[in-house]
């Protein structure tokens, strides 16, 4: 098969993290006989760097004419770097906005398990990690909070900051039915989470879930709300499933989803729209503290590049097969310092690009 993909590696580790989830996707064109072009497209701070703004037409362009795009990170040290002295609109964090909207990637797939290998990363009690967890976080994307209007004014000699959190019933079905379809592969159970007892936004996405539900006899529905869920992720996170939210609410449970997995560094994620084309891209950020260093975990983007070919391209023989290489590195013990604990064998980041690369 030949797929033109679009390569944003971005800023602080993204170069690096893209380079071994290309390498593994070149192994599997020798392997399999495929063929992937790739075309990189400037998105975040190293956009801004070459054309004073974090995302062009141009760029959008590029991903529009691709069947796919992976991503690495964007974005700087928000305290030291210059890109943060802009306005937020001409911002790295922008242009990832700026795409998402653009391709109308509504639908964000975070899924988060805990490897048996890595329980011992895992921050929490060891009797919660013994039993494991496997969730799979449907973040919705291009809505809420992320995109109402928002300004500061001087209000009264009072400065004054306004966000606005506003869903209608299409954008939550949409997501909804994407929930349910997919725990219709996985163990029949949504978990749709809100702040129901607050916010009129949430009392609409909770009647829209229900009417949704209907559709679907065989998977359970239940609704939780989200200060409860963020304590249920570390007292019980193997009771969730498919986990159903808005943008914000799943903006920060899926950080705290991904760090009970040992590290942020083990997640990967899938951006979709109604259509085949998706954006790929690990749950963590640009981490600039180790970027350059050849120490970052490029597992989250070698799993997103695996989603890629399981989501976009139907290759799910493709995609097992780097899921099962990255288990099987770990079961050899082979680990970049995120994960590494004593008595095992800690490698650079190309090196866990080159492990994955032999086991496939
Ligand atoms: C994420 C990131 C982004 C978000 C930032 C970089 C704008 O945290 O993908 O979770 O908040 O969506
Ligand atoms: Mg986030």
């Amino acid at each position: 098969m030949n797929y033109k993909i679009g390569l944003i590696r971005g800023d602080g580790i993204g170069p690096e993290i893209v380079n071994e989830a290309k390498k593994v996707l070149d192994r599997i064109c020798e392997k399999y006989g495929h063929s992937f072009e790739y075309e990189d497209i400037l998105m975040g701070g190293c956009s801004i760097d070459v054309h004073g703004v974090p995302l062009t037409d141009g760029a959008i362009e590029a991903a529009k004419g691709s069947d796919a795009v992976l991503m690495g990170s964007i974005g700087g040290n928000t305290s030291t770097s210059p890109w943060y002295k802009l306005p937020p609109d001409k911002r790295p964090e922008a242009g990832l906005l700026g795409i998402r909207k653009a391709l109308g990637l509504f639908a964000n797939l975070r899924p988060s398990k805990l490897y048996k290998e890595l329980s011992s990363a895992c921050p929490l009690r060891k009797e919660t990690a013994d039993k494991g967890f496997d969730m799979l976080i449907m973040r919705e994307l291009t809505g809420g909070l992320y995109f109402g209007d928002r300004y500061t004014k001087d209000v009264n000699g009072v400065r004054t900051a306004v966000d606005t959190l506003s869903y209608n019933e299409d954008e939550i079905r949409r997501i909804a039915v994407k929930a349910f379809e997919v725990a219709k592969k996985r163990r029949k159970k949504v978990t749709s989470i809100d702040k129901a007892n607050v916010l009129d936004s949430s009392r609409l996405w909770r009647a829209v879930t229900e009417e949704v539900s209907k559709d679907y006899p065989d998977i359970a529905l239940e609704h939780m709300l989200v200060d409860n869920a963020a304590m249920q992720l570390v007292k019980d996170p193997g009771q969730f499933d498919v986990i159903l939210t808005e943008n914000m609410f799943g903006d920060i449970l899926s950080d705290e989803a991904a760090e009970i997995t040992g590290s942020i560094g083990m997640l990967p994620s899938a951006s979709l729209n109604e259509t085949k084309f998706g954006l790929y891209e690990p749950s963590g950020g640009s981490a600039p503290d180790i970027a350059g260093k050849n120490i970052a975990n490029p597992i989250a983007t070698i799993l997103s590049a695996a989603m890629m070919l399981r989501f976009s391209f139907d290759l799910t023989e493709e995609a097992d097969r780097i899921d099962n290489a990255v288990q099987a590195v770990l079961s050899k013990g082979i680990r970049t310092g995120d994960i590494w604990s004593e008595g095992l064998r800690r490698v650079s980041t190309s090196e866990m690009g080159d492990a994955v690369c032999d086991e496939i």
